[in-house]
């Protein structure tokens, strides 16, 4: 009996249904130890998190997103770890540099600049237009001329190009290796017609004097791209420098991609030198793996494209699954997780992690930024509500999640 005890202690089996129930001779049944679960997995120790900059160097620098601060607060040296490029999050858009007409605000952008250089880290310059930071200034004049009007216009876009690129490729060499040319010039809705953001101000700038006159509003593109290529040009840049590249969201919608495709696609065939896809990557954690390829092979597929790169550029998966209605309407949004969301939550955002870093694993994608890096500081605690999310690979404290786990480490489990 001694034996088959133990047995059936081993083996998780109760000896008072092993003896048929009570009627025996054992006056009290022993202690019974708990059945043993299968063993959770424990998250490494964060001493011995390897850079992630080291495992992902056979395929594309990896970036994140910040505001000057973080080259002096405690994400300094999280970031000199793991990061081999820094995006500025703000502060080199126009709202940031283009003061006025002629007027040029660099200090925070130096700041971000600096740290980079000193770190041996490169950067992606974003961004020289983007409807949602573009100065008055820019769209100044009397409008009646349209002649004269569109000419100032498109001569302060030059100025502008043209001033910002030279400052960061005189005063950092070899420090910025991209550039946002243009971001978000795609309209959200599939329209084959007008595949463009007829609503940005540079649109409209460009279309006063009347579409029927050849006032085109999308021409603001290909000059921003022309004038982008100038400006590396004389300084002494070509494109295996410094890539010129149109950047957008939502490239893993097929409406949207169609659009941006569409967008790209016209681009080539007039010759303009653009020369890559930024797609923002700003996704949810049910997020579509084979849309998310299809983004990259609709950019390797264009006609005349063979040689433009694909960029993931602002990455993050929110810990939510919203509908569109919560995008658009602010309705039927997810309920606040609070300040501990469920595990079960953050693994999957682990899991979605592990396949976005396979799927960016091929040639055309040359560079992958996170917008952000470590949990303390995202904006999508107030978009597309105010919430709590946890979009990133580090958590609060700045220490590696589930998610940069199952990036750095293709057989670990998560919980
Ligand atoms: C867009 C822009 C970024 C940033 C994010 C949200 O994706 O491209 O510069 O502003 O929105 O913060």
């Amino acid at each position: 009996m001694g034996n088959l005890r133990a047995v059936l202690f081993a083996a998780g089996v109760t000896l008072l249904a092993a003896c048929g129930g009570g009627g025996g001779g054992l006056t009290s049944p022993p202690a019974q130890p708990a059945p043993v679960p299968p063993s959770t997995p424990q998250l490494p120790d964060p001493a011995s998190a390897p850079p992630l900059k080291t495992m992902l160097d056979a395929y594309f620098p990896v970036g994140a997103a910040i505001e000057p601060a973080s080259t002096t607060n405690a994400d300094a040296s999280l970031l000199v770890k793991h990061m081999s490029s820094l995006t500025a999050e703000n502060v080199m858009k126009p709202e940031t540099i283009g003061t006025a007409e002629g007027v040029y605000n660099f200090a925070p952008a130096d700041t971000l600049l600096a740290f980079a250089q000193t770190n041996h880290m490169k950067v992606r310059g974003h961004t020289f237009v983007w409807h949602q930071t573009a100065p008055a200034w820019f769209f100044a004049g009397d409008q009646a001329d349209a002649v004269t009007y569109r000419a100032a216009v498109r001569n302060r876009l030059r100025a502008y190009i043209h001033a910002v690129f030279a400052h960061f490729a005189t005063n950092y060499p070899g420090t910025v290796h991209a550039w946002d040319v243009v971001n978000e010039a795609a309209s959200d809705v599939r329209n084959a017609a007008n595949p463009y953001r007829t609503t940005s101000p540079w649109y409209v700038a460009y279309e006063v004097g009347g579409r029927a006159n050849g006032y085109r509003g999308e021409d603001y593109i290909a000059d921003a791209f022309t004038f982008a290529n100038e400006a590396r040009t004389n300084a002494g840049l070509t494109s295996t420098d410094v890539k010129l590249m149109l950047n957008d969201y939502n490239t893993e919608v097929p409406g949207k991609r169609a659009n941006v495709m569409q967008i790209v696609q016209s681009l080539l065939a007039a010759g303009v030198p653009i020369d890559g896809v930024g797609h923002q990557m700003h996704v949810q954690r049910s997020v579509n793996l084979t849309e998310v390829k299809a983004a990259f092979e609709a950019v390797e597929n264009l006609s005349g494209g063979s040689s433009l790169v694909n960029h993931v550029t602002e990455l993050d998966v929110s810990i939510y699954d919203d509908p569109g209605s919560c995008f658009e309407a602010k309705t039927g949004c997810q309920a606040d997780y609070g300040a501990n969301p469920p595990q079960s939550v953050l693994s999957q955002q682990a899991t979605v992690y592990r396949e976005l870093f396979n799927a960016f694993k091929r040639p055309s994608v040359t560079s992958v930024t996170l917008w952000g890096i470590a949990d303390n500081h995202t904006w999508l605690n107030s978009f597309p509500v105010a919430r709590t999310n946890r979009p990133l690979l580090f958590d609060t404290a700045g220490l590696p999640k589930w998610a940069f786990w199952t990036v750095v480490d293709p057989s670990i489990s998560v919980p």
